[in-house]
């Protein structure tokens, strides 16, 4: 693993990394998709996000890395309220969360490589410096052999481990995935798990949605959200 030493000063772990109180959500005037939402992950914290279809799950998701807005309550993102954010504090806090999404989001004309050292080039990280990890991260997800692919020419479950490595490349303070096993097989959704787990260590906090009851690791906090409210 290109993952090693804890990172972030200790007075930022004081802080959950989310922390949502009295949250709902709706998409434009359409009827609420999240009621009442309370839930707080701590920093370190390694959670489970479960329920059916259409539960709600990809839309708590989009509120944590601010896609969408709520529509009432609180969401506080490492100890700051987001609907203060501002212009210049808003991509510093989005910067320290990784998200790997349903539909993987690759830019086609970049490698495989290049997709996921994107993140750090982004930081003015030198390539020097981030190369053997990016190669390393592809090794561990099973891609070491496609790093000059296009993503055009992959498979779903190997574009899926593409957008999970760089995801993951920056070692984010907050990792969220939504459904990030949902292509690949079951043993190379354990080993993305594994993966997932591996950040944790280090001092990532972790979320994933899933259907997949079978991947969620026994004692693991579970998340269970049913027509838009939270139960845990
Ligand atoms: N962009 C959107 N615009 C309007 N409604 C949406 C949008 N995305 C999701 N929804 C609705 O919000 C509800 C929750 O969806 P979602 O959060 O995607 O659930 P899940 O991820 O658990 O399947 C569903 O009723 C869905 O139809
Ligand atoms: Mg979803």
């Amino acid at each position: 693993m290109p993952i090693n030493a804890p990172k972030s000063s200790p007075e930022l772990n004081q802080a959950p990394s989310v922390q949502m109180s009295g949250v709902s959500m709706r998409y434009g005037e359409g009827p609420e998709v999240l009621r009442d939402v309370d839930l707080t992950l701590a920093q370190g914290e390694f959670a489970f996000l479960t329920g059916p279809s259409g539960a709600g799950k990809s839309s708590l998701l989009k509120l944590m890395y601010l896609r969408e807005q709520a529509s009432r309550g609180l969401i506080s993102l490492f100890g700051q309220d987001s609907a203060q954010l501002t212009e210049t504090s808003r991509p510093l806090v989005r910067r320290r969360i990784g998200v790997v999404l349903q539909d993987f989001d690759l830019i086609d004309h970049l490698s495989v490589f290049e997709n996921v050292a994107l993140p750090l080039r982004i930081h003015g990280v030198k390539r020097s410096s981030y190369a053997s990890d990016a190669v390393e991260i592809l090794r561990w997800v099973g891609l070491g052999e496609r790093l000059d692919a296009l993503p055009p020419t992959l498979s779903g479950g190997e574009k899926q481990r593409v957008a999970i490595a760089r995801a993951v490349i920056a070692k984010p303070d907050l990792l969220i995935a939504d459904e990030p096993t949902g292509n690949v097989d079951p043993a190379m959704g354990a080993r993305l798990i594994r993966l997932f787990e591996e950040m944790n260590r280090i001092g990532t906090t972790v979320l994933i949605a899933t259907h997949d009851l079978d991947l969620i690791p026994s004692g693991a906090r579970r998340l269970e959200i049913a027509r838009g409210e939270l139960s845990s």
